[in-house]
């Protein structure tokens, strides 16, 4: 998408035109006719409301378009106008129209507030038609350029920083939307390098021989019973105070799980393609941060692997010893999201000593029981980090539920075998996969995981996405960062 920035004396070329609209507050400017045609659509300014009439305008016909806001005091003003903006795009990407312009004139609104119409906007407007071979040109995208007109002083500056999420979400989207027989742990990695080239952001890869070396037997585990060797994709970005210890980030990146030999059931098993969507959400806020070049200092770490049932694949019984030391008694292989992170934590915490750590997983159905699509699941030893990721997720959108934790939820991990078993009893499984994690983080180091499982992939469109990715985590994260680790 091209943006435009226009003064309100310049009229755009563009012959849809946008204004936002208060609740109750049609403005008192518009073409008599386009008042009436708002009225008889019974058109008020409900947030995400849209109207669209034409009119002559010197000589020529122009689309107007009404976008709701709601409430004009809310505090989230700005989720609304994000919001509308996006509600805009999803309606005219394919209309023919080949630009938008966005008309701030009068309208009052701050540069956030103008940023927020170009983020709703550029963030609806991602699609991935790579595949599609036999798109008419009605079903193909038209709008490539946004005009915004009479933005206040600034905004300008501070799109660009917004433009880099905007970014970051795009890429994990892209990443989380590919097949497996595209994205796999080699080729996520290849994606990266090239996306992430020239951005300074430092790669590091580990191989399966060298995870071995280190003795990550859970996460090697899981990928041995298929021919794709696994990965860990390590991306630094020091933008903070040199020496000072970074923030670490840790994702599930499982390109596809079948379960393994603990098979899943066919009906909609394809929906595991996304399973790597927490590496894919670290992968799109490290390009995020590095584009808008954070000043913190960030890492985010990968664990790449496919869980295929083959002839060599672990079994369910089979005992595994992990990078910390600790065994444990694969029950089901299906359960192996956990198996991968536990390895990359460890590695993570002895490698990067990080002041706090995040990890972010599609790890179990149980929690898309427990929240549906509106909250992921948080769960953390610390509360201030509890705090500040719940703030962030607030504040942007990508919202988090505080889930417990405490040692009797621990006990039901025991195993008979081993120091523990991967899977607990049906009830509470969100939360015993997320003891099993903690038995893996170091006593006194701040740590929370995210159980993303219902987050990544949307079966209906909603505020700024359409069917398919999402690309939850990246703004959280961002926001995060912003809030908790820049000076
Ligand atoms: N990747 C799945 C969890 C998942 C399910 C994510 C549906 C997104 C949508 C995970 O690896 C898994 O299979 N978890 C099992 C755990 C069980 C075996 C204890 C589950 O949730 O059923
Ligand atoms: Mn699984
Ligand atoms: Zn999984």
């Amino acid at each position: 998408m091209k943006i435009q920035f226009l003064d309100a004396a310049t009229p755009s070329g563009a012959r849809l035109v946008v204004r936002f609209v208060n609740q109750d507050a049609v403005p008192a400017d518009l073409e008599p006719i386009l008042a009436e045609g708002a009225k008889l659509s019974r058109f008020t300014g409900k947030p995400g409301q849209l109207f669209d009439g034409f009119v002559e305008r010197g000589g020529k016909t122009a689309r107007v378009v009404l976008a709701g806001l709601g409430g004009a005091d809310a505090s989230d003003r700005g989720a609304a106008i994000e919001r509308a903006a996006a509600a805009v795009l999803g309606k005219f990407l394919t209309s023919g129209e080949e630009a938008v312009a966005f008309d701030l004139t009068g309208s009052g609104f701050t540069k956030e507030e103008a940023v927020a119409t170009l983020t709703g906007g550029v963030l609806r407007s991602w699609r991935w038609d790579a595949y599609r071979t036999t798109l008419t040109p009605e079903q193909k995208p038209t709008l490539t350029t946004i005009d915004l007109v009479g933005a206040p002083e600034g905004t300008e500056a501070l799109w660009a920083v917004e433009q880099a999420v905007a970014e970051g979400v795009a890429f994990t989207r892209e990443l989380v939307t590919e097949p497996a027989n595209t994205i796999y742990p080699e080729s996520f990695v290849e994606r990266c390098k090239a996306r992430m080239e020239g951005t300074g952001l430092v790669l590091r890869v580990l191989d399966d021989a060298e995870m071995a070396e280190l003795g990550m037997g859970a996460l090697l585990g899981v990928a041995q019973g298929s021919v794709k060797p696994a990965r860990l994709l390590v991306m630094e970005w020091l933008g903070g105070t040199e020496g000072e210890k970074p923030v670490a980030f840790v994702g599930k990146g499982v390109t596809f799980d079948t379960g393994g030999i603990s098979l899943k059931q066919p009906g909609g098993m394809e929906d595991m393609k996304w399973d790597m969507g927490g590496a894919g959400a670290v992968a799109g806020t490290m390009l995020a941060l590095a584009r808008r070049k954070a000043k913190a200092n960030v890492i985010g770490l990968c664990g790449l692997v496919e869980n295929m049932p083959d002839g060599n694949a672990q079994r369910p019984g089979d005992v595994v010893t992990t990078m910390s030391g600790q065994t444990v008694e694969v029950i089901n292989t299906d359960a192996e999201g956990r198996l991968v992170m536990c390895d990359v934590l460890t590695y993570a915490q002895q490698t990067y000593d990080p002041v706090r750590i995040m990890d972010l997983a599609t790890l179990t159905g149980a929690i898309m029981i427990s929240l549906g699509q509106e909250y992921a699941g948080l769960f953390s030893n610390d509360d201030e980090l509890s705090a500040d990721l719940t703030a962030a997720g607030l504040a942007t959108g990508d919202k988090l539920w505080r889930m417990p934790m405490g040692p009797t939820y621990d006990k039901l991990i025991e195993s008979a075998i081993a120091d523990m078993k991967n899977v607990g009893p049906r009830f509470g499984g969100s939360i015993t996969a997320a003891q099993f994690l903690q038995r893996f983080v170091d006593k006194g180091r701040p740590w929370a995981h995210l159980d993303i499982a219902g987050m990544v992939w949307a079966d209906k469109p909603g505020a700024t996405w359409g069917k398919g990715a999402t690309g939850y985590g990246v703004r959280l994260l961002d926001r995060f960062i912003r809030d908790t680790a820049e000076g």
